[in-house]
């Protein structure tokens, strides 16, 4: 997108948290913050919103039943005051997308049928439903339903006049996939226990939780695996792009984002997220060559 220097103008870059050459962290409410920043310069969003499930039940972990309390920031306001805060993100993550730009955001049944309706109702092309598949899933406890075992995750872009745009890197997500077309279910496997799928077609990823290695800083109680945050973003993005998660949590898709050579912002409301990702983001290694290899720097974006 082309953007004037009148335009840039209109915008100072957010305060932060935290940062360095490619990446940085603010803290606040995603709705109060995302209006600050220039329209157009996000090859891809990430989102990981709260799902509203934090409110009352149970679930079962390590065998034992436990509340689920992710944290006041995961209760449901109720029908009306989720979706008006479900639909107020969407619209400020669109002003935010590059015309190659798209939006990636995970949920369950809890939440996941309110974002699809939003991101159609602001004028978004839903391009895949990929279900991420949890073979360690928790035991239901109540016995009156299927285990839940899956995450969904909805990928967007803005719908274009003529053909979609956004970026996909269709050749790598192939070759990852041992040369079969990758599909919508994706699961991951532990490093080294990469298996063949039933008809022998590709690799059946099982994606597990984190592993201890990626909690090593200290721990968010929605913490995703860093190889799913990979995938969408080798996924949907170039090398160099600038890549925005509005509720960064632990970092995990910054971490993702500097390990294959994109840049990042992060936004989150709660310090102890931020203080997680500051030291996670801290300690990522970039593969070589990363920073001088094009792509613009904050300056340059206005950001
Ligand atoms: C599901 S967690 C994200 C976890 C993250 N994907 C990770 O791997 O660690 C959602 C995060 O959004 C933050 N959050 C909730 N509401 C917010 C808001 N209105 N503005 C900014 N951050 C918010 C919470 O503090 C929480 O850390």
């Amino acid at each position: 997108m082309q953007t004037t220097l009148s335009s840039l103008s209109s915008f100072s870059p957010l305060p932060s948290f935290a940062q360095a050459a490619d990446w940085k962290l603010c803290q606040g409410d995603a709705l109060a913050l995302l209006g600050h920043l220039p329209a157009g310069r996000f090859e891809l969003v990430v989102a990981d919103p709260p799902y509203f499930l934090s409110n009352g039940g149970y679930t079962c972990r390590g065998g034992r039943r436990v509340p689920v309390a992710k944290g006041g920031w995961d209760v449901s306001a109720g029908m009306e005051a989720d979706l008006a805060f479900t639909h107020g993100w969407l619209k400020a993550c669109r002003r935010l997308l590059s015309a190659e730009g798209s939006l990636w955001v995970s949920g369950t049944q809890h939440n996941i049928f309110m974002v699809g309706f939003v991101l159609q109702q602001l004028g978004y092309r839903l391009l895949n439903t990929i279900t991420w598949y949890k073979p360690n899933a928790s035991p239901n406890l109540s016995c009156r339903y299927f285990t839940h075992s899956t995450e969904l995750l909805l990928w967007a872009a803005p719908l274009a006049k003529g053909k979609q745009r956004h970026v996909f890197n269709y050749a790598l997500m192939k070759q990852l996939n041992g040369n079969k077309q990758m599909r919508d279910v994706w699961a991951l496997p532990k490093t080294g226990e990469e298996e063949l799928s039933a008809e022998g077609e590709g690799k059946l990823w099982s994606f597990t939780r984190p592993s201890k290695e990626e909690k090593r800083f200290g721990t968010h109680p929605t913490q995703k695996p860093l190889a799913l945050m990979k995938r969408i973003i080798e996924a949907a993005s170039q090398p160099g792009a600038w890549v925005l998660d509005p509720f960064c949590g632990s970092g995990t898709t910054g971490v993702a984002a500097l390990e294959t050579g994109r840049r990042f912002i992060g936004v989150d409301a709660e310090l102890s997220s931020l203080e997680l990702a500051r030291r996670r983001l801290e300690a990522v290694r970039r593969p070589p060559g990363a920073l001088g290899r094009g792509g613009q720097s904050f300056e340059e974006a206005a950001l």
